[in-house]
């Protein structure tokens, strides 16, 4: 049963990041206006530049258990939405979308932290790292770069999600955002992320891709470009299912 429903949910579960603890339950209509709403107020024709021009007509949440748990408390004074501090890249802005999966609702007023290599691969005490809470609409947005592949995976970028606003509330979630290889593979190409010497990691081969990705969760950035003038930019999308009433730290 539960290999049975892995797979269908795998077939049409689009921008979920992973959350805990195991829950099931279908929040498809709520994700599918929610994103669509995300789109179109970009403007965004979503059948010409969306990697899934049609939302599925049923979505599952089907938490795996927590994966990560490496979380450290973050500086308060990183509270911003612009994380760049002159990083080098491409511009990248980052729509991180929070659901309730115990009421299929945004959440609004959660403190989302991210951090992320640059395009060589490094981390920094400060650049491509910050925290904001969600607005009404239960997105916050972060402007930074694409970020570059590590020493140790696939290109990704580390969240964390709090159950309140401040940053000292409990957090609910933390994990790991990932990219398709395609784009992870144009990037890697262009001036700058092509002196990263770290080794290229396919997705399919990190262990925390695999284990974000299990029993049909979704853990890969919807990544649309900015314009038709690649490589001006990107827009992703993700949405991270929280169980507010399940605390990881
Ligand atoms: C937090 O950042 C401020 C400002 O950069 C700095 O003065 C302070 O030492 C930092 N605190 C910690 C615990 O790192």
């Amino acid at each position: 049963m539960r290999f049975a429903a892995s797979v269908i949910c795998a077939a049409v579960l689009t921008g979920i990041a992973s959350a805990s603890p195991l829950e099931r339950r279908d929040c498809s209509a709520q994700i599918a206006s929610y994103n669509l709403a995300r789109r179109s107020a970009r403007g965004i024709d979503v059948s010409k530049r969306s990697l899934y021009p049609t939302m599925p007509n049923q979505v599952c949440v089907l938490a795996p258990e927590n994966q990560r748990q490496d979380w450290v408390q973050m500086n308060s004074s990183l509270v911003r939405t612009d994380i760049t501090e002159g990083q080098p890249g491409i511009l990248m802005l980052l729509d991180i979308g929070v659901l309730d999966i115990t009421t299929c609702q945004p959440v609004t007023g959660a403190m989302v932290e991210v951090w992320h290599p640059n395009q060589v691969g490094d981390y920094g005490e400060t650049f491509l790292r910050g925290a904001f809470q969600t607005g009404s609409n239960g997105i916050v947005e972060f402007k930074t770069i694409y970020p570059g592949q590590p020493a140790d995976g696939a290109n990704h970028v580390n969240l964390a999600v709090h159950t309140g606003s401040s940053m000292s509330s409990g957090v609910t979630h933390v994990g790991q955002a990932f990219f398709y290889d395609s784009w992870n593979h144009f990037v890697l190409m262009s001036e700058g992320y092509n002196t990263n010497s770290n080794p290229t990691v396919m997705n399919a081969v990190d262990p925390n891709y695999a284990a974000a990705t299990s029993d049909g969760y979704n853990a890969i950035v919807d990544t649309l470009s900015i314009g038709d003038d690649w490589p001006s930019g990107i827009i992703g999308y993700i949405t991270v299912g929280i169980n507010p009433n399940h605390l990881v730290q």
